[in-house]
């Protein structure tokens, strides 16, 4: 196995909405659609369509068969998606004409691992890396056995909860985060010093990776930030799952031994190849047409 994805598996209940509700405002959403989703669903989407070998250590409720099947029809292992007695946790997305969105979501299942569960995976599988988001529970024991095994760690501390500066970064290998994660872990302006402030949270020789939509990725792997250019989009349809498809294939093209910036590079075409349609799993691109 090459990666286990200890991740969020979602139900995505999407509005197209004209503008974002503000407070005290009912308004009708011009169209409504149901898509899988969940960060760690659709990262193990990515990683499986960039063509890695995935297990998905999650859990869902009886309500989420169809999140199960999305990943089996990918080739995702599921050996160790569990069957919680709560429900499937779910995100309630509003997408504007822009292709902006603005997500919350309720954990439900997603918060139900057991450390026995996670253990089992790790020893059933022996994978070379694991990647993790911030929407299951157990962050801490996660990357700490992942590093008992010495595993590759990618951590992706989306969304961002307030402990995870508490968090045993230094074990963390790769670690990917947005503008919003960048400045509210480090207080600072600008991703060449958001960048520098990352590192000092986790390990001198931790690969920091800023994704900034349009503006690009900055990357920070010895001294001296890099900045790569978005590829230019036509038309943004919904941007929902474009940070996810990036970390799968930006994340394969390492395992695979690309440089660096081949790597960025395959994230960033992906990512952006997502943007143009709708829904977050649905719009990762396949391998063929990648
Ligand atoms: O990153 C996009 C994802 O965030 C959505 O699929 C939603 O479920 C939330 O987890």
């Amino acid at each position: 196995m090459d990666v286990i994805n200890v991740g969020s598996l979602n139900l995505d209940f999407v509005y197209q909405v004209d503008h974002f509700a503000v407070p005290g405002e009912t308004q009708s959403a011009r169209q409504f659609d149901l898509h899988i989703g969940g960060k760690g669903l659709n990262q193990s989407i990515a990683l499986a369509r960039a063509g890695l070998n995935v297990a998905h250590v999650g859990a869902i409720g009886s309500d989420g068969n169809i999140l199960l099947n999305a990943l089996k029809e990918d080739d995702v292992d599921t050996t160790f998606v569990h069957f919680s007695e709560k429900r499937s946790g779910h995100a309630i997305i509003q997408v504007v004409k822009s292709g902006q969105n603005a997500i919350i979501i309720q954990g439900g299942a997603n918060q139900t691992l057991t450390p026995e569960q996670l253990e089992d995976a790790l020893n059933h599988f022996r994978p070379k890396a694991l990647v993790l988001q911030n929407e299951t529970n157990l962050m801490k024991e996660t990357l700490l056995l992942a590093k008992q095994r010495g595993l590759k760690i990618f951590y992706n501390p989306a969304p961002l909860i307030p402990d995870t500066k508490k968090f045993p970064l230094h074990v963390v290998d790769v670690l990917i985060v947005n503008e919003i994660e960048a400045e509210a872990l480090t207080s600072e302006v600008g991703p060449e010093k958001q960048l520098h402030a990352l590192r000092k949270h986790c390990h001198p020789k931790t690969l920091c990776v800023l994704t900034m939509g349009s503006e690009g990725v900055w990357v920070l792997e010895s001294d001296t930030p890099r900045h790569f250019d978005a590829y230019p989009v036509e038309k943004v349809v919904d941007t929902t799952g474009a940070g996810d498809t990036f970390i799968g294939f930006f994340m394969a093209g390492l395992l695979h031994g690309m440089p660096l910036d081949k790597a960025v590079k395959q994230g960033m075409k992906a990512a952006s190849i997502c943007i143009t349609r709708a829904g977050a799993a649905a719009s990762i691109p396949s391998s063929i047409e990648y």
